[in-house]
């Protein structure tokens, strides 16, 4: 199994942040998906006036990633502006249950790294 390079993640993860379009919100995200081969697809959030069609980074960076055909994840880092935790919102939790149920997340904080599951995220969780 491939190492995660963590530092690395959550580097290219800030990187994608500085490319979030979050007039308003004010509040940028960058997410850095690690494939299991080791490549790196980074999104950030992109926001639209018209609120529900705004999308978040930890997305972007997915359907980027399966756009160009990859299937296996190991990897997500997350990070955000405040200086906070970002936890993924619901409707990312249920898209990485369905396309990246292994894949570990390391959210960044000022306060230093945690680490999740999907399952821990996402108990009980809606599948067909
Ligand atoms: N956002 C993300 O990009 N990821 C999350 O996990 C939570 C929220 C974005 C969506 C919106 O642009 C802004 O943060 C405020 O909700």
């Amino acid at each position: 199994m491939l190492d995660v390079d963590v530092g690395r993640l959550i580097s290219e993860a800030e990187d994608a942040r500085t490319r979030a379009i979050a007039p308003l919100s004010g509040f940028t995200v960058g997410a850095a998906l690690m494939t299991g081969e080791g490549k790196i697809y980074s999104g950030c959030n992109i926001e639209n006036p018209s609120l529900t069609l705004s999308f978040c980074a930890e997305r972007a960076a997915l359907i980027k990633a399966l756009t160009e055909g990859e299937r296996l994840f190991l990897a997500m880092a997350i990070v955000s502006g405040d200086g906070g935790y970002c936890f993924p919102c619901g409707a990312c939790r249920q898209m990485l249950f369905e396309f990246a149920p292994g894949i570990v997340l390391y959210l960044a904080s000022d306060a230093g790294v945690k680490k999740y599951t999907i399952p821990e995220l996402l108990p009980h969780s809606f599948k067909l």
